[in-house]
């Protein structure tokens, strides 16, 4: 017998993630790579956080920095989140805001505390593949959100009533994984009245929302239901946050901030799981981000606008007719669509061989299977000049893919 015949059936959902997979592959020299979503190594506050842990570590603190701590997070990081919310119009207090282990871990508690198997998630048509990868866990059905689209929150309802219910809708709302999109503010009034007809939950992540490059601000989908219900203990917003695209993803940092009996019981799944998030890491983030959130900020800022526009630039250039792309005012990533029947799985697999320019095939993000025909590029880790580069080599070698005319 193998164990494998024993698994729980939700291990069938499992599946290795794409990405993962293919940054096996980026070591190997001469590869350009587009593929992964991650911040520039060279940008962390490395100095600021040696600084910081040497601080943790003296004497007078290490005792608390090396031992167990509150389930809820570290107290003076809370309080700066709780600050840093109020600067964006969420009104809410420590008790409001859970410390996690990423917003990775998030996503995988808020699957636990609202899908039974059957239960509907409504994700975009792509999403974040680390969403499903965490949603998949608890067995739901998704549904296309379609934000605004015309489907009646009854079409939903009747869908969902097959095998449970509608429990919420997941969206990255600022400069999303793996579109780049921004749902404008009527998108997210919309969502919020959807979420009200179906009475279920807003998952917004809010990831990338600190990576704005020009075009207005637009309000965080939690602080829009503050401002009609009064409060943050009558809203049904869930706000993810992450320390990981802005200080760094290796200390595993992320938030919560929801009402308080949301928070009270992903308390109790997280002493469940992992007890607490590492105590000497978030003393470590809270100290740098007091120090220099802000000035790290402007910047990250700087510097991936630079590559932004310099991948857009080199699309325009060098991108042969009938493919088409995002125009992104924040994040890391642009998304492609190329034209029908060009398959981005085998693209790449040609990139790799030939141009040796990584990306990421699309059609992993579609929780259908659709989207063959997409792909996802960032420009987090690269210098402009091989930007231009690989986008050129990315150009010739669609050009190559286009079908033969016939004379
Ligand atoms: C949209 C989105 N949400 C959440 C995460 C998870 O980030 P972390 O767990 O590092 O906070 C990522 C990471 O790539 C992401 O792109």
């Amino acid at each position: 017998m193998s164990l494998d015949q024993i698994f729980a059936t939700r291990a069938s959902r499992m599946k290795a993630s794409e990405i993962r997979e293919l940054l096996k592959l980026l070591d190997q020299p001469g590869i350009i790579s587009f593929a992964g979503g991650i911040p520039d190594p060279a940008l962390f506050p490395a100095d600021e956080f040696a600084e910081a842990f040497a601080a943790a570590l003296e004497p007078s603190h290490q005792a608390q920095a090396l031992q167990y701590s509150v389930s809820e997070g570290y107290l003076p990081l809370r309080q700066w989140i709780v600050d840093q919310m109020a600067g964006i119009g969420i009104a809410c207090g420590v008790e409001n805001v859970l410390i996690t282990s990423g917003s990775q871990q998030a996503l995988d508690y808020l699957g636990k505390l609202f899908l039974s198997p059957g239960d509907t998630a409504l994700v975009g048509w792509p999403t974040y593949l680390g969403a499903l990868a965490a949603f998949n866990a608890y067995e739901p059905r998704y549904d296309q959100l379609s934000i605004n689209g015309n489907r009646p929150a009854a079409d939903y309802a009747d869908a969902a009533a097959i095998s449970g219910r509608v429990k919420f809708a997941y969206l990255s709302a600022d400069f999303a994984n793996p579109t780049g999109e921004t749902v404008d503010l009527r998108g997210r009034e919309a969502l919020l009245d959807l979420a009200e007809e179906l009475d279920c939950a807003v998952i917004e992540d809010a990831a990338y929302q600190a990576l704005r490059y020009d075009g207005e601000a637009v309000p965080p989908i939690l602080s829009l239901e503050i401002a009609r219900k009064g409060s943050i203990e009558a809203c049904r917003t869930v706000y993810c946050g992450s320390f990981s695209k802005t200080l760094s993803p290796g200390l595993r940092v992320g938030w919560v901030v929801a009402a308080q009996p949301v928070i009270a019981q992903m308390v109790l799944l997280k002493q469940a799981a992992d007890l607490h998030s590492s105590t000497i890491n978030q003393m470590a983030i809270a100290r740098v981000a007091e120090r220099c959130f802000d000035t790290h900020i402007l910047k990250l800022r700087a510097v991936y606008q630079r590559r932004r526009d310099a991948m857009l630039d080199a699309l325009s250039r060098h991108m042969p007719e009938g493919v088409q792309w995002t125009r992104p005012e924040g994040g890391m990533f642009v998304w492609l669509t190329l034209p029908p029947g060009v398959d981005g799985g085998a693209l790449l697999e040609r990139s790799l061989d030939t141009v040796r320019v990584a990306f990421v095939p699309g059609q992993a993000f579609f929780a259908d299977g659709s989207g063959a025909n997409t792909l996802r590029l960032s420009f987090s880790c690269t210098d402009e000049a091989v930007i231009e580069g690989g986008i050129r080599r990315l150009g010739e070698l669609l050009r190559s893919q286009q079908p033969e005319r016939v004379c």
